[in-house]
This record gives C-alpha cells, sequence and structure tokens, in this order.
C-alpha cells in the first residue's frame, strides 16, 4: 500500500460513505496537476442521492476534520469548481511511504490476495515455416506478461502452441527423404525455413509421383506409423532448434519444455467431439461437423459455423485449439487463458472461446482473453519486408540490431573495455527492438524504423538504459552501494523531489493497471516519466555537490529507488540495464 493515492482513496472511501449513505461510494481518486491528488466522487454521488454535489462536498470536508482520518497524510483539502476535492500530500507522508519502498526488493508492490492460474499461450511458430515478425511480436508481449503475472504472484504456466501438425507434414517428410537430412538440417538451422517449403510445395505442384507419396506419408502419420513418426519428429526438432536461436538471441523464458504443440491435442480430439455432440451442440452442414455459435454471422448475414470435423473426417485447427482449451482448465487447473495472438485470429478464438462456453468447458472463474495485436509495418507503412521483398529473417533482424547497436555504443562510449561493449550492445540492441513493440499499444500496428528504436532520445530502450546507467555511474563516482544508500532518511523539500517522488510511488498502481489490460505499453510510458522525471530532479537538485550531508544521502536515496524502479521496470519486460553503457 505505498501509492499516496492509493493510501488517500482508502481512507476517503468510509467518510464519503458516511455522509451520501451509500456504502458503494467511491471517491474516484486520480493525481492531480492542481495539488497532488484529486477527488471527484462528490459528483457523481450527489446525483445518485439527489443532492447539491458542492454541500456534499462541504459536508464530507467538515467530516474528515470532525474525525481526522487525513490529518498525517494530507496537509491540505480544498473544495474546488462543483465539487471537487483538491488534495496536497504531506511531505513528511510521502517521505514515509517512499522509504518503505527504498527498502523493499518489491518496491512496494503487494503480491495477489488470490493468486490465478494463467496459461500464457505466446510465440507459437509453424514447423518448417519461417518464423514472421507477427510471432516476434506474440513472442515479445507474452515474455513480459508472463514476468509481470509472476511477479504479481500468480501461477503462470507457459504454452508455446507450434503449428507441427496437418496435411503439409506429408510433403515436407517426403522433401526431407529426397535431399537427405544433412541437406534438410542445413537449410533449416539457419533459418531458410521457407526456401524448405517452397522447394517441397514446388514438387508437389509439378510431380505426380510426389504428391502420391505425399498423401501416403500423411496416411502413415495419421495412422501413427513409427517410421514416419521419427521423420516427422526430426523434422519439428530441426525447426524448434531454430526457434530457440531466436529465443536465445531475444533472451525470452521459452524453453522446449515449454513446447505444447497442436499434435498434442491430437489423440485427444475425437473425445472432444463426443463431449460436443452428448451437449446437442454439433450440427451438420454440408457433411461437416459444426457449431454455431449465436452472434458470428458472414458477410451475407448467414450463421457462421465453427467446423469441427471437415467431410473428409479430418480435423480442424479449431477442434485443437477447443481440445486445448479443456487440457488447459481440465489437466492444468488454469482460470486464465491468454492467447497472445495476433489481430486476424481475433474470429477464429471468440468462436472457439464462445463454444467452449456453451460447452460448458469455460466457466466463470476461468476466462480466456485474445491478448490481440496489431502488424510490425515497413517505413512503406506496409508489413514489413525485408530488402529482397522476402519475409523477414528474425535471426538477421536481431543480428542487425545488436550490430547498429555496438556503433551507437563505439560512439557514445569510445572508452568502454572491449568485453562490457560486446554485452552492452547486445542489451541495447535487443532492448531496442522489444521495447519499440512493447511501447506501442499492442493493438495498433506500428511502423519498425531503426533510427528511432536505437535514439538515446525519447521513448526508446537505450533512453531508459542510459538514464539508469547514469544513475549507477553516480554511485560509483560518489564510492556509494544504493542498497545502503536507500536506506538514509528521506526528505521532500524541492519540488523536484516531490514529483520523483510521487511517481516513484505510484509503481503499484502502474502494475496493476498494465496487467489488467494486459497492455505492456502502460509500463513503458510510466518508465519514461520516471526518467524524465528524474532528468528534472537532476537539473535542479544536486546529489554529490549537495550543500548539506543530509540532503546529500537523501538525494542519494532518491537516485537509488529511481534506478531501482527503471530496472526492475525493464527487467518485467524482459529488458537488461547495463550498469555502464
Ligand atoms: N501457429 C499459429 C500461427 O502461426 C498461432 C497459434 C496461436 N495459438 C493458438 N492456440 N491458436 O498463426
Amino acid at each position: 500500500m505505498s501509492d499516496p493515492v492509493t493510501v488517500v482513496s482508502d481512507r476517503l472511501r468510509p467518510v464519503f460513505a458516511e455522509v451520501s449513505g451509500r456504502a458503494d461510494a467511491d471517491p474516484v481518486v486520480r493525481p492531480s496537476d492542481r495539488a497532488d491528488a484529486q477527488a471527484n466522487g462528490a459528483l457523481a454521488l450527489a446525483k445518485q442521492v439527489g443532492t447539491n454535489p458542492r454541500e456534499l462536498a462541504e459536508r464530507i470536508v467538515t467530516r474528515l476534520d470532525e474525525t481526522g482520518v487525513l490529518a498525517d497524510v494530507c496537509s491540505g483539502v480544498e473544495i474546488a469548481g462543483p465539487g471537487f476535492l483538491n488534495l496536497t500530500f504531506h511531505d513528511h507522508f510521502l517521505a514515509r511511504e517512499l522509504s518503505s519502498v527504498a527498502s523493499d526488493p518489491r518496491l512496494g508492490v503487494v503480491p495477489v490476495a488470490s493468486p490465478r492460474t494463467a496459461v500464457v499461450d505466446y510465440s507459437a511458430p509453424n514447423v518448417a515455416k519461417e518464423m514472421h515478425v507477427g510471432h516476434l511480436r506474440s513472442t515479445v508481449i507474452g515474455d513480459a506478461l508472463v514476468r509481470m503475472l509472476e511477479f504479481a504472484g500468480h501461477r503462470v504456466i507457459r504454452e508455446n502452441h507450434i503449428g507441427d501438425w496437418g496435411r503439409p507434414f506429408g510433403m515436407l517428410i517426403e522433401h526431407l527423404l529426397d535431399i537427405g537430412e544433412d541437406a534438410a538440417a542445413e537449410g533449416l538451422s539457419q533459418g531458410d525455413l521457407d526456401g524448405f517449403y517452397k522447394a517441397a510445395n514446388a514438387k508437389f505442384a509439378a510431380d505426380e509421383g510426389f504428391q502420391e507419396r505425399a498423401r501416403e506419408r500423411v496416411v502413415l502419420l495419421q495412422a501413427g506409423d513409427a517410421v514416419t513418426h521419427e521423420l516427422w519428429d526430426r523434422l519439428v526438432a530441426m525447426s524448434t532448434a531454430y526457434f530457440n536461436t531466436v529465443y536465445r538471441q531475444l533472451g525470452v523464458l521459452l524453453t522446449d519444455h515449454d513446447i505444447v504443440g497442436e499434435s498434442v491435442y491430437q489423440p485427444l480430439m475425437a473425445g472432444t467431439i463426443e463431449r460436443l455432440e452428448a451437449s446437442g451442440l454439433l450440427t451438420e452442414s454440408d457433411g461437416a461437423k459444426v457449431v454455431f455459435p449465436p452472434g458470428f454471422t458472414n458477410r451475407e448475414g448467414d450463421p457462421l459455423p465453427l467446423i469441427i470435423q471437415a467431410r473428409t473426417g479430418g480435423f480442424n485447427y479449431a477442434t485443437s485449439d477447443l481440445t486445448c482449451v479443456i487440457d488447459r482448465v481440465e489437466r492444468l487447473g488454469a482460470d486464465l487463458l491468454l492467447y497472445v495472438v495476433g489481430a486476424p485470429q481475433q474470429q477464429h478464438l471468440q468462436m472457439v472461446f464462445e463454444v467452449a462456453t456453451m460447452a460448458g468447458w469455460l466457466q466463470p472463474p476461468a476466462e480466456a482473453v485474445h491478448v490481440s495485436f496489431g502488424n510490425v509495418l515497413g517505413a512503406d507503412r506496409k508489413m514489413l519486408r525485408s530488402r529482397s521483398g522476402e519475409a523477414v529473417k528474425l535471426v538477421e533482424l536481431l543480428d542487425e540490431a545488436v550490430e547498429r547497436a555496438a556503433a551507437a555504443v563505439d560512439e557514445k562510449n569510445p572508452d568502454l573495455p572491449d568485453a562490457q561493449r560486446s554485452e552492452v550492445a547486445r542489451m541495447i540492441g535487443i532492448g531496442a527492438v522489444k521495447y519499440a513493440d512493447l511501447s506501442n499499444d499492442r493493438i495498433k500496428d506500428y511502423v519498425f524504423d531503426w533510427d528511432r528504436m536505437l535514439s538515446f532520445d525519447g521513448n526508446t530502450a537505450p533512453y531508459l538504459q542510459y538514464a539508469h546507467a547514469r544513475i549507477r555511474s553516480i554511485f560509483r563516482r560518489a564510492g556509494a552501494d544504493p542498497i545502503a544508500a536507500a536506506a538514509a532518511p528521506i526528505m521532500l523539500d524541492e519540488p523536484h523531489e516531490r514529483t520523483l517522488a510521487k511517481r516513484l510511488l505510484a509503481y503499484p498502481s502502474v502494475l496493476d493497471d498494465t496487467l489488467s489490460s494486459y497492455s505492456p505499453h502502460k509500463l513503458c510510458t510510466y518508465l519514461f516519466e520516471v526518467a524524465q522525471d528524474f532528468t528534472a530532479f537532476y537539473e535542479h537538485c544536486p546529489v554529490l555537490r549537495a550543500d548539506h550531508e543530509t540532503v546529500r544521502v537523501s538525494r542519494l536515496a532518491l537516485c537509488a529507488v529511481t534506478a531501482g524502479t527503471i530496472a526492475h521496470g525493464l527487467g518485467l519486460l524482459g529488458i537488461d540495464a547495463p550498469e555502464q553503457m
């Protein structure tokens, strides 16, 4: 309970309730430029109980004076406008709250009272296909959400729902046999997955004999033929090895343990169909088994079916996702299912969720959320492509990020020792790519712009990393340890100190807000504000050359909490904060 806005809100609530006679009264407290915070609740309340808002506000203020509930936290409560309360925090209240945060490794963030079991479905590339920038977005956003959920105290299960099943595997396996394993491994491990796929496809189109073999191979695969399964396994292993290269380069948490591909659900799907049948939801349409969830229509306004089993008997993507819902809820005991998947799959997922709800598999408190995201665009505002017009290879993209960051580091700090330089370049380059993605509202498309994301100015990873490293250098110069420094008594006499302190104290609320909307950009915006407030503070308030020792140690404590908050916030986004850069 460190955020002063929350503290004040909690104290005002019963007084608002008592005076208005409404048990559910909300004081509606927000940070404000007029004072430190403003409570606007009297307006809506007055309407509800049919009185004048200003009068209600006056009665509340009288009651606050009588009870003294705000006495130790607010130095001023003033009525403004039609009945707002402008609240000014006591300096010593802010200082006390900040001191308690300063010595808390969790920076004032209290673990959730009722932890949930969350499955986060993210990354999910397809075997023998290039991982595209959409998978990059899913990987980066999903990984940040995993870190935040874990930190908040939830039980988190990562699932990488790779596309490792389906008809194309017949032709892919035959192609693997044709070119030999070494050649296949060479292409696939270099990330030339599209090349492999295209070659198989071209043969399939041109060669009837190959077509026949591919079809037979699918049948063998589905029948569980041992040799075929072994070949399939190798194909999957070559692709996942490539995915792992990207994951390691990115520094995300995903490992082979998190892979739960579409193939896993194949043997369970007959059971799903039986259960749908038993629930009476399944109908026939054009020879296929389908469910019509209400509220979904096609362009002509006709009801839209979710196809469960095709006329040919094959199962669908939807069937695997429905089976997957059952598995997550019933086997894993999950009550929060997050799908970090691009916007084009919105309708598919909404229909799956609806059918799972109708079938009774997805019932409160369990809920499924599509954490949707927009596209990555090139400078031409079209889908990002490589120079040759192909899909961008992620490995190359990330290598380029690190190279560009290395050049920037050389320019910024030519004296950095070699060993450190490459490490710092990696942190900055990868951090820049991740942050560019996370700092944009995920729903929107964003333009991939090297110069902007690597800039040391503006809302970028390098700016935040630099702000952090600069504070660490203050401690190096002072020969002081930030952890010890954080324990010093804090005084907030200067306006810039106060502004920074209030910002730092908002961290728990910001994390709450970020997580409840699954919107990492909110945390990014906040960290940017912290860094800006720090810059203003540092310009106006000398730290190492402060006039008095008490001021010096207090300001060092402020520096310590600031650096700690930036590093911690970046950490939750999956971004490293170098000590020096
Ligand atoms: N493999 C899919 C793709 O590349 C994404 C899978 C998302 N997860 C899911 N449960 N459907 O588009």
